[in-house]
């Protein structure tokens, strides 16, 4: 069955970060009407104005408030009519970079609590609408989901969750005519990666090791946006960008052992990681 984006009403969380407002712009140029999220109102308002005011709203919405994601979806349902789809795409990384032994407990968790706990809250309240139309609900996982967290744990293990999250829920809404998908990034030039790339020099060093070349490479949120529509029209179960994390996707029982013995034994990489933890004071 397919999801043809012609008036249907999408709902964006993160919506004004690099690779939601490329979403967003993409979505509504296909023909949805969009409501951009994120925690910013003149944020979602600027990303709104820019794209004209028709099949727009804009509302501010920290994914972590239930009753705010709540909220959204009634003011989108009484504009709108109804509501097709929802993009749960906001998340925050480590920055800096932390080990678990020493990042603070309260940016652990609150990593968590956007990342997957956010997703969890947003898709539930708009799973009401989206099973009544038989609409589709998107994910931002990463390869995260499935590569070591090194220096990023609470963000990798949400990534992994929120995989799962999908992965039920799209076993669970088979043959109601809803439907779930995951989009898994590569590296994309948005400002969440930046510590990876200039922003922290140890983490860019390690990426430079971690990831050999061409996924080290970052690619554009509109490469991201474009494979978003395609995937999202076929109701994809998985979106994959760029296409080269596809292989190591489908190898990815492999590639844990083959990377879980390479951070074992590789002494350069073990160095940079106790420059990191030298960064933050131990707990007391
Ligand atoms: N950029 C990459 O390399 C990459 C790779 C894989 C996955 N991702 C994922 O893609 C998604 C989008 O990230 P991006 O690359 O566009 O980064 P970004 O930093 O440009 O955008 C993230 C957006 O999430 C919003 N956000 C943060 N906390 C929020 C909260 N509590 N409530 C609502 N919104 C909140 C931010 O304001 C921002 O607009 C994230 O889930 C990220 O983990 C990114």
């Amino acid at each position: 069955m397919k999801f043809p984006l012609q008036d249907k009403v999408v709902l964006i969380t993160g919506a004004s970060g690099g690779i939601g407002a490329a979403c967003a712009r993409a979505l509504h140029a296909a023909g949805a009407t969009v409501v951009l999220t994120d925690v910013s109102q003149q944020a979602v308002d600027a990303l709104a104005a820019s794209m004209g005011t028709d099949r727009v709203m804009a509302m501010a919405l920290d994914v972590t408030d239930r009753a705010g994601a709540d909220a959204v979806v009634a003011a989108a349902v009484r504009r709108f009519g109804g509501l097709d789809m929802v993009f749960a795409n906001a998340g925050i990384a480590c920055d800096p970079p932390a080990t678990i032994a020493r990042i603070n407990e309260q940016t652990f968790e609150h990593i968590i609590e956007v990342d997957l706990l956010g997703v969890w809250r947003t898709v539930r309240a708009c799973l009401p609408q989206i099973m009544a139309r038989k609409g589709h609900v998107l994910v931002t996982a990463s390869f995260y989901a499935y590569i070591n967290g090194v220096l990023n744990a609470p963000y990798a293990m949400s990534k992994a969750g929120v995989e799962m999250f999908a992965r039920a829920l799209r076993a669970e809404l088979a043959g109601t005519g809803a439907t779930a998908g995951v989009l898994y990034p590569g590296w994309v030039s948005t400002p969440i990666a930046k510590v990876a790339f200039g922003g922290h020099p140890i983490a860019t060093r390690l990426v430079g090791m971690v990831f050999p070349w061409p996924l080290n490479k970052a690619i554009s949120p509109e490469a991201v946006a474009q494979r978003v529509v395609d995937g999202v029209q076929r109701r994809a179960a998985r979106i994959t960008v760029p296409s080269r994390w596809v292989p190591l996707s489908y190898l990815r029982g492999f590639i844990n052992a083959a990377s879980d013995r390479k951070l074992d034994g590789d002494t350069r990489i073990h160095a940079l990681i106790r420059q990191v933890e030298q960064e933050v004071a131990p707990p007391r």
